[in-house]
């Protein structure tokens, strides 16, 4: 099936750290390597067109030779795609004495912008490319995105077949007392091909030989720390992570004693990359002299991330961290792969959402901070035994 050929490839991180141009840039490989690929981004206005130096429009536009590009407009596609299910949500509003400009505003579902780029994979992966890149919106909201549809599956499908998906949850908003318009056919039927096609989406999604999540930070504190959760949150929805990339690395040539603390603290914080994407390949990208814009700049970005390797290859295939529930519920166990433990020494201790994890290794004492799955909020920590390079780590139900 062609479908399983083509790679769907999401960057995700905090806003700033480099999501749009390495994904234009690993899009000019691929395209260099002779593969056919399409970058999309859903980043406000023109920012593919600043990055290519050419107007990219929101179809796929030619780039170079094999290279595409679309710049995604979240609120005309909606109109467009869902503006009967709009509508209807609208005249909803309307009922309850809301004026039309004000239900319309109300009615422009915001928890549906957040799926569009998801949608639009859904009429791109049939097209011929070889690759979808997209750089995501900044993380928290990304997530979310991906996760959504899965999150579908849980719900019962009778109950979408009955209310409508985005319908659902406005029908418990409004009082039963009050009589909401029947949505038409044509509503139920839109709303319906929506939930089929996130379907489809959540399948891609979970494909580890499609989908790859890519996680980009700087080498500073929060950009790593807002990536943690990220990691571990995919990993639970079975969305494979197969890289890391700590990029605007000052490099090793700058001597002015103005960055020398910089320095410093950037080398502390590729070891904090190394330890919280634990077993994912880092790569570090350094700060280029000039912001990156153009094909030639690009390139030379994409060497630095890529060096040899195919762009698109699946850099690393696994879980590293799962949680397994018992039968009864009584018992959690959180296993998770830690760097360089040795055996003897071992502290695992509870901060709110948090484990910190204290390992002796053959470099010294090594600190890691896990975040929690929320499964795991209302139990208690019990015991931690480590088993390979795996920390399994157990929790009571209090
Ligand atoms: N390695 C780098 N060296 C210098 N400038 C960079 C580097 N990576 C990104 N930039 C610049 O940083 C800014 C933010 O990058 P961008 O890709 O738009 O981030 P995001 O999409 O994550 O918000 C842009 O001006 C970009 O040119
Ligand atoms: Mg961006």
């Amino acid at each position: 099936m062609l479908v399983f050929k083509m790679r769907i490839i999401f960057y995700t991180g905090k806003g700033g750290t480099g999501k749009s141009v390495i994904s234009c840039a690993t899009g000019v490989k691929a395209a260099e390597q002779g593969k056919k690929v399409l970058v999309i981004s859903t980043d406000p206005a023109h920012t593919l067109s600043d990055i290519f130096e050419k107007r990219v429009f929101d179809k796929p536009t030619e780039i170079i030779p094999n290279l595409w590009a679309l710049q995604v407009d979240p609120i005309r596609e909606v109109r467009e795609k869902y503006g009967v299910i709009q509508d209807y949500v609208a005249s909803i509003f309307q009922s309850r004495g809301l004026d039309e400009a004000l239900a319309y505003e109300i009615a422009s579902l915001p928890n549906m912008t957040p799926f569009i780029s998801l949608l639009k994979i859904y009429d791109l992966v049939n097209e011929g490319f070889d690759a979808l890149i997209l750089d995501t919106v900044p993380s928290g909201e990304a997530l979310k995105n991906l996760y959504l549809p899965m999150l579908l599956t849980d719900i019962s499908k009778k109950f979408l077949k009955t209310f409508g998906f985005f319908l659902g949850a406005l029908v418990k908003a409004v009082s039963p007392a009050v009589k909401v318009p029947a949505p038409s056919k044509e509503v139920i039927d839109a709303d319906l091909a929506l939930i089929d096609r996130l379907e489809v989406v959540r399948d891609l999604l979970t494909n580890v030989k499609i989908t790859s999540l890519r996680l980009i930070a700087n080498p500073d504190f929060f950009s790593i720390e807002n990536l943690r959760r990220t990691y571990m949150v995919a990993n639970l929805y079975n969305v494979n992570v197969d890289l890391a990339i700590i990029n605007k690395v000052i490099p090793e040539e700058v001597s002015d004693p103005f960055f020398s603390e910089w320095k410093e603290k950037q080398a502390e914080y590729l070891v904090e990359a190394e330890k919280a994407f634990y077993p994912l390949p880092v790569r570090k990208v350094p700060l280029f002299k000039s912001e990156l814009k153009g094909i030639n700049l690009l390139k030379k970005l994409a060497d630095y991330v890529f060096q040899d390797d195919d762009p698109l290859k699946v850099f690393y295939e696994g879980k590293p961290l799962r949680v397994d529930i018992s039968e009864d519920g009584l018992q959690a166990t959180l296993i998770v792969k830690t760097p360089f433990a040795k055996k003897e020494a071992l502290e695992v201790e509870r901060f709110g959402d948090e484990l910190m994890v204290k390992v002796d290794t053959n470099i010294g004492e090594v600190r890691n901070f896990i975040p929690l799955p929320a499964v795991l909020y209302s139990m208690k920590l019990e015991k931690a035994k480590l088993i390979g390079d795996e920390l399994h780590i157990t929790f009571v139900k209090r």
